[in-house]
């Protein structure tokens, strides 16, 4: 079959974000101009470049108490976030993460999550987090967007990077043991449980 979006789809939930995965989570967290922390998940994220290292997300619609999502607004004051990987072990956390909280509501808190301070950024780490990304805004781009709402890619350079040393094996990364989830369709999720080597032709 073949469709073309903008005219519509013939399923009962658009497949869009099925067609795309795994896609990686990052659990992004930031704090407010007033000091208030704030967590949540985006899966419209991933690493876009090396040298600088520079990730981006993208904070679509808006939230449920008007205006930008509370990530984004708290990044456009503060120039700095912590991009986080939720795992098997924390994704029912990570699931409340992404519930609607007002912009003073800490959803460390009410996801049970411990923080760790951060070396270079003033939001806090997600503690249980094998890795943390600590990055400082670089730009925002607007996308867009068929309805009124608001749709802004963010880019970060990442300044600092937090691995737990547990895995770290012989001087590598031992990715399968981290048990990063990731985002399918629907409500989908999946994690890397084997892995492949494949050398590039010279
Ligand atoms: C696994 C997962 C991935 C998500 N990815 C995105 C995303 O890429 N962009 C987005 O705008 N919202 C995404 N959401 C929804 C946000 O997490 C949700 O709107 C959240 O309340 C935003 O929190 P904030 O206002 O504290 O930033 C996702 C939710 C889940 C559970």
């Amino acid at each position: 079959m073949f469709y073309e979006p903008k005219k519509g789809h013939p399923f009962k939930i658009d497949p869009y974000k099925a067609l795309i995965f795994p896609r990686p989570i990052g659990w992004i967290s930031s704090v407010s101009k007033n000091g208030v922390a704030n967590v949540a998940p985006y899966s419209y994220f991933n690493a876009i470049a090396d040298e600088p290292p520079q990730v981006m997300f993208c904070s679509n619609g808006e939230s449920s108490y008007g205006g930008y999502k509370d990530s984004l607004t708290n990044i456009l004051s503060t120039k700095e976030f912590v991009v986080n990987f939720a795992t098997k072990n924390t994704r029912d956390a990570m699931n409340i993460s992404s519930s609607n909280y007002k912009p003073n509501e800490d959803e460390f808190v009410f996801a049970k999550l411990k923080k760790r301070k951060s070396k270079l950024v003033k939001p806090p780490s997600v503690n249980d987090s094998p890795v943390n990304l600590e990055c400082k805004l670089l730009k925002t781009l607007k996308l867009k967007t068929n309805t009124k709402k608001l749709s802004t890619m963010v880019i970060g350079e990442v300044v600092g990077i937090y691995i737990n040393n547990k895995f770290i094996q012989n001087g590598r990364i031992d990715s399968v043991s981290m048990r990063y989830i990731s985002r399918m369709g629907y409500s989908e999720y999946s994690t890397v449980s084997s892995k492949f080597n494949l050398k590039r032709p010279e």
